[in-house]
């Protein structure tokens, strides 16, 4: 154990419940090799659960109380110390001693220190199998909705961009080829549609992962009368898990997190390439912020859209982490299997890399400036109003195909000219197609363009401004 004057030097709380053998000593003559301690702890992963730690033993605690499996003066006094131990660590009197093995043998260890004996019957009708379920939900129960709740500043971030940007003309493109004129807005709701799904699929996550597994014990729950439901509901969980086997022995619920992070990854990667495309010198419709660029330190004049880069980077790291976690589970015989101790590093890597690209995402996005001309100009110059030569004709009553053929001979005209469509005499598109006329012009202008595509899901101002309030009020009902 630490002297105070030690810990006030290192200026961290005191370290207490480091002085315990390790919980499963008693059937072992010999102590374990120290290579082999420090290879099977994890007290440094998984530390960050202490809060929840301390909450699932105060709830079983409790239970145990009011089950009549130890004296409610007993249980009482075991609620009391954990509240005083979560104080401690909370106003840094208290330190997680980074040599205990895992954070349950540190909270367990601090409580017996405090307590004496009494603290020992904290574990009665408990495993660390069904322990650190326990700890994992409770800790995704608050993290992933912290991680949710970035997520929707960052929508309505994108959703401001939006806002101001509905008759902003942008190239759509397909094959990075200019395709059909949208707007800024529109391409940016895109982006913000796809995180609202990231969003909903956290939320799934969490509907399965809100089950209380304390009771399965270590894999065939528990001889004692315990009160499975009474912990579920004092946690707040709306249920309990259904077999003892199942529950300890699965991870489905960390994988689905991490997939959903993945997912989530994928998208940040790919709005990144975009802003690093269209932050350079040929595309120049984006300019980011300094704060969020950096430079070179041979190159005077460089600045990199290095945040985007490192967001891009680091999305294989998270699908490394579901890689990691998918693998971990596919060999396990039931029930639990140590291997499954290496998931948090791995849960906790995705999840962490997550949260910092959200927020990292948010503030390059939310600084950057917008160049609409460069952006407008994107519209002319690749024949993306093509396609509106030929549904000016189907509205003419001219069958698609058909109608095709003309715009495509209009292309070609221009392609040998060294034009654009508007430029071509009307005598030249009626050679095409005599059902043109001169309104033709009115209708292939890029404004033209955006604003017939005027149903449910197009880049028109109108369409668009719904879809903006569609993405408010999903901000408005999840912040
Ligand atoms: N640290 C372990 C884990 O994360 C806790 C459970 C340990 N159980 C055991 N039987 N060794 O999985």
């Amino acid at each position: 154990m630490n002297t105070d004057t030690e810990s006030a030097a290192r200026g961290k709380g005191a370290i207490e419940g480091g002085n315990h053998a390790a919980l499963w000593h008693g059937r072992f003559a010999e102590g374990p090799d120290a290579q082999a301690v420090a290879f099977e702890t994890s007290i440094h992963v998984d530390e960050r659960m202490a809060a929840d730690d301390i909450a699932g033993s105060k709830a079983h605690a409790a239970m145990l109380g009011s089950a009549g499996i130890i004296s409610r003066a007993e249980a009482d006094a075991i609620v009391s110390t954990l509240d005083g131990i979560a104080a401690d660590l909370n106003s840094g009197a208290l330190s997680v001693d980074p040599s205990a093995e895992d954070i349950h043998s540190f909270v367990e260890g601090v409580l017996t220190d405090r307590l004496g004996e009494t603290g020992k019957k904290v574990h009665t009708g408990r495993s660390r199998n069904d322990q650190i379920a326990l700890d994992e939900r409770l800790y995704l129960r608050h993290a992933v909705p912290d991680l949710q709740r970035r997520l929707v500043t960052l929508i309505s971030v994108l959703n401001d961009i939006a806002g101001s940007h509905t008759e902003t003309l942008l190239s759509g493109y397909t094959h990075l080829q200019r395709a059909q004129p949208v707007t800024l807005a529109h391409h940016v709701c895109a982006w913000s549609w796809m995180l609202v799904r990231d969003h909903g699929r956290l939320s799934d996550a969490l509907k399965r992962i809100n089950l209380s597994p304390l009771g399965a014990g270590a894999l065939a729950a528990s001889g004692l009368p315990l009160d499975r439901e009474a912990v579920a509901s004092a946690l707040g969980f709306e249920g309990v898990t259904q077999n003892s086997l199942d529950t300890v022995a699965d991870r489905d619920y960390c994988i689905e997190i991490t997939a959903a992070l993945s997912l989530l990854m994928a998208h940040l990667s790919r709005f990144c390439e975009e802003i690093i495309i269209w932050s350079t010198e040929e595309f120049k419709f984006i300019d980011l912020s300094e704060k969020w660029s950096t430079g070179s330190s041979i190159m005077p004049q460089k600045k990199n859209p290095d945040f985007a880069e490192l967001i891009r980077g680091r999305t294989g790291k998270v699908y490394g982490d579901l890689i990691a976690l998918l693998t971990m589970i596919k060999g396990l015989p039931l029930a639990y299997n140590r291997d499954m101790q290496e998931d948090k590093s791995s849960l906790f890597d995705a999840y962490d890399t997550a949260l910092s690209c959200v927020t990292v995402f948010t503030h390059m996005i939310g600084t950057a400036r917008w160049n609409t001309e460069r952006m407008a100009a994107s519209c002319t110059g690749g024949h993306a109003n093509a396609t509106d030569v030929a549904d000016y004709l189907v509205r003419k009553g001219m069958p698609f195909r058909t109608a095709h053929g003309v715009a495509a001979s209009a292309v070609r005209l221009c392609i040998e000219r060294g034009c654009n469509i508007e430029d071509l005499p009307l005598a030249d598109l009626q050679a095409c197609s005599p059902l043109i006329e001169a309104d033709l012009y009115a209708c292939i202008t890029s404004e033209a363009c955006v604003s017939a595509r005027d149903i449910t899901g197009g880049p028109a101002p109108a369409q668009v401004k719904r879809q903006i309030a569609a993405l408010r009020a999903f901000c408005v009902e999840h912040s």
